[in-house]
């Protein structure tokens, strides 16, 4: 049994319920197992349908003790995430927990780069939150307050080239977290930022642009490795946090020798 079980797992008289979107995939499908799995109901949204019945089915074969309720969502639909939000109430009555993790990257030359590929990150990435939050937080309110978790990246701090109009929608939920945190206090909301690292996951095929990455052998997690973090942000409350010690090491150099981190990672990132 992991540590963090003990302090996930709801006691049969407190059950908690979590809202994660992006939950077809990668960090947001593990977490939302993982949460499932440790007896909790869980809402879990995306766009493809058959990948989150898929997990539903899953979560069924496996006996696993909590609730998943699939919801077919677009995160950049203000009205979607609305009607997400009431179908998860209306099945389990509150909400503990919002993991607004719906993403998507960009790689490549910002100036040479679509504009609709560009826009397309920046309505995932900073629309998504902002919905996912407008949305969720009323029903928090009502439950009497929860706790609310940012995925951003180690990039959000740290721009990286060629990486532009990404880290720059990470930013902007880096900012995002910061105030609402104090916008949020009175309700008994928490906020926190997670800093992911690189993850293996459907991220890197499915970023838009193009593979600008040259050959850089930076340690990989896994989606698992990452939904395990989450269980801990949500324990440890920090303001924002990584979960390595070479993330931390990353975003600390990156913020106070930003000279020495621009210059590093102008030499790793360039265009294909
Ligand atoms: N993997 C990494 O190295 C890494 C590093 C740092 C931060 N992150 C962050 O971690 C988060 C999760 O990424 P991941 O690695 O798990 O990527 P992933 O495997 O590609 O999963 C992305 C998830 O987001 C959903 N999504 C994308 N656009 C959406 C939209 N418009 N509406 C609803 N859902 C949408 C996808 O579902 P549908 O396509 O079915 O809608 C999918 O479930 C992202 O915010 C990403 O920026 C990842």
């Amino acid at each position: 049994m992991r540590w963090y079980r003990r302090l996930i797992t709801p006691a049969p008289d407190e059950p908690r319920a979590f809202f994660i979107t992006g939950g077809s995939a990668g960090i947001g499908r593990a977490a939302a197992k993982l949460f499932v799995a440790l007896g909790n109901d869980v809402a879990v949204t995306a766009r493809r349908q058959e990948r989150l019945e898929a997990l539903r089915a899953e979560c069924e074969a496996e006996e696993l003790p909590g609730r998943l309720l699939p919801l077919v969502a677009d995160v950049t639909d203000a009205q979607a995430m609305q009607q997400a939000v009431a179908r998860a109430l209306a099945t389990f009555n509150r909400l503990d927990v919002v993991i607004a993790n719906a993403g998507i990257g960009h790689r490549g030359p910002l100036v040479e780069a679509s504009w609709e590929d560009l826009e397309t990150v920046l309505r995932t990435n900073i629309d998504g939150v902002l919905h996912t939050v407008r949305a969720t937080v009323p029903a928090l309110r009502a439950s009497g307050g929860g706790h609310i978790v940012l995925i951003s990246s180690v990039l959000g701090p740290v721009p990286a080239p060629y990486s532009a109009v990404y880290s720059a929608s990470k930013a902007a939920v880096d900012s995002l977290g910061r105030a609402l945190r104090g916008e949020l206090k009175g309700d008994r909301i928490r906020v926190s930022v997670l800093w992911v690292g690189q993850t293996h996951t459907e991220f890197a095929e499915r970023r838009l642009g193009e593979g600008g990455r040259v050959a850089v052998r930076w340690p990989t997690m896994t989606a698992e490795q990452v939904a395990g973090g989450i269980a801990r942000v949500l324990e440890q409350h920090q303001r924002a946090m990584t979960l390595r010690w070479v993330d931390s090491v990353f975003v600390c150099v990156g913020r106070r020798l930003p000279a020495l981190m621009d210059w590093l990672l102008t030499r790793f990132y360039r265009p294909a």
